[in-house]
């Protein structure tokens, strides 16, 4: 057994990247890395870096200047902390980061963190840095250790990549093109975080709905999940309009374990700047998709992204996207402003919106948005909801947990309800919770 050593992951972006740093932490673990929740005093330090927008990329520069006195110290005390960028940041930008960072000793591409102990044991050999940010013809799933769940509630990748290339968007390249892991590994994947404790999987991809296999279209791999004895609930995310099948409604119609809350990115509601985006759909499109999974599902909540100035919007054009806000009534999104990424077609646009509209705008989507947030979780009052129980509360003889719509719920829940889900009558709203009580014996026997 080699000596215990410490790694100091820090995850930024998406829940695919959780996941990833998830992963890295279990190839570590054979070589005597155990994770610790500072840098300082870290013989490893691993920034899981996102390079969908240039605030997340650029933080991950400040960052690395903020490890160097760590390492000087570290150095200082006889020891070494080396540093490695993983994610899409190195993968962008790769050999180049050295340059401007000469604290980076590895760089690592999303596809090739498997073979991260092999890059570390070469930086210690002092092998000079070490690049590696090809897309390997060997699916890394292939080479990484079959992961436990951490919790109730686990993440399953299942697909990755993206072949959309909307004009704005550094996925494709960052990522690459689209890769659908087997069925019969994303089912014994499942089996095994169900096994572990998992009581609901989230199936995580770029482009999730996409995924195919096998010949087994993504609607058929959720009835197949949904027959896993012991799991409680599906999710998935993030998903494209356009892959929404006759399938997958279908699933959402039968399936009784996937949730009645959907993440589908409508990004803007004019078809113009659709069109721009290349997203291969119109508000038309979208609005009569959301009525069919509502006709299969009728209490399915929704979720969206939004792009707010993008190159050429008018606001004549932004009108629409809150109209279209108003007609599909999301209960919750992400909204951001447009930011130019080096090397996607968007960049090269003319008509750039000056930043104080772009400013304006992604405030008049937030309060369009947090006002049907509200009345959504205000509506909730009265209801009974079956709640995941997934974390401590804020004092003994509380627990926090998740309705099927993703909101916080907290109620006063003995121990051995962590873990459950349990039927829970809301009776309050908090800013960013519910509060609830959990269903006594008989009002349970009643409600059944
Ligand atoms: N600028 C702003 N937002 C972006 N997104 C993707 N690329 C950009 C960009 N260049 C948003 C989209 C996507 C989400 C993950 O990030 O809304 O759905
Ligand atoms: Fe990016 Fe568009 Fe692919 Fe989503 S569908 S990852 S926004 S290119």
């Amino acid at each position: 057994m080699s000596e215990r050593k410490k790694v100091f992951i820090k995850t930024y972006g998406c829940q695919m990247n959780v996941y990833d740093t998830a992963r890295m932490k279990d190839v570590l673990a054979p070589l005597g890395y155990a994770a610790v929740e500072t840098p300082a005093g870290a013989d490893l330090v691993v920034l899981n870096t996102c390079h969908i927008r240039e605030k997340a990329a650029e933080k991950v520069y400040s960052d690395l200047g903020r490890l160097r006195p760590l390492a000087a110290e570290k150095a200082e005390a006889g020891g070494r902390m080396l540093v490695a960028v993983a994610g899409c940041v190195a993968q962008a930008e790769g050999e180049a980061m050295k340059k401007r960072a000469p604290i980076v000793d590895i760089v690592l591409g999303p596809q090739t963190y498997h073979r991260l102990p092999e890059m570390v044991a070469r930086a210690l050999r002092d092998e000079g840095a070490v690049f590696d940010t090809e897309f390997p013809v060997e699916p890394k799933f292939d080479f990484l250790p079959p992961p436990g769940a951490e919790g109730p509630s686990a993440f399953l990748a299942i697909q990755e990549g993206c072949d959309r290339f909307c004009t704005y968007c550094v996925v494709p390249y960052t990522r690459g093109a689209e890769y659908a892991r087997p069925a019969a590994d994303v089912l014994a994947e499942a089996k095994r975080l169900v096994a572990t404790g998992a009581r609901e999987l989230t199936l995580l991809g770029q482009n999730v709905n996409a995924w195919a296999a096998d010949g087994w279209s993504f609607g058929r791999l959720l009835r197949e999940l949904a027959e896993i004895d012991g799991l409680a609930r599906l999710r998935y995310t993030t998903s494209h309009p356009l892959a929404v099948d006759d399938e997958l409604i279908a699933a959402h119609r039968d399936v009784a374990k996937l949730v009645p809350f959907l993440h589908l990115p409508i990004q803007s509601g004019s078809d113009r700047v659709l069109k721009a985006m290349n997203r291969g759909h119109t508000a038309a499109d979208y609005l009569r998709t959301v009525e069919r999974l509502r006709a299969a599902r009728p209490d399915l909540a929704m979720s969206s992204d939004f792009i707010v100035g993008f190159p050429g919007e008018t606001d004549a054009e932004f009108a629409e996207t809150l109209a279209v806000i108003r007609e599909v009534g999301f209960i919750q999104a992400f909204s951001f402003k447009y930011s130019a990424r080096p090397g996607t077609p968007a960049a090269l646009m003319p008509n750039r919106v000056p930043q104080e509209v772009a400013e304006a705008r992604l405030a008049a989507v937030q309060a369009a948005l947090g006002e049907l947030q509200a009345a959504f979780n205000a509506g909730c009052v009265g209801r009974v909801l079956p709640v995941l129980f997934d974390r401590p509360g804020r004092h003994p003889g509380q627990l926090i947990g998740r309705s099927p719509t993703m909101q916080a719920v907290h109620a006063e829940a003995p121990a051995d309800a962590m873990g459950t889900v349990r039927p829970v009558r809301i009776v309050g709203v908090g800013p960013n919770s519910l509060a609830g009580e959990l269903l006594s014996g008989d009002e349970r026997e009643a409600a059944e």
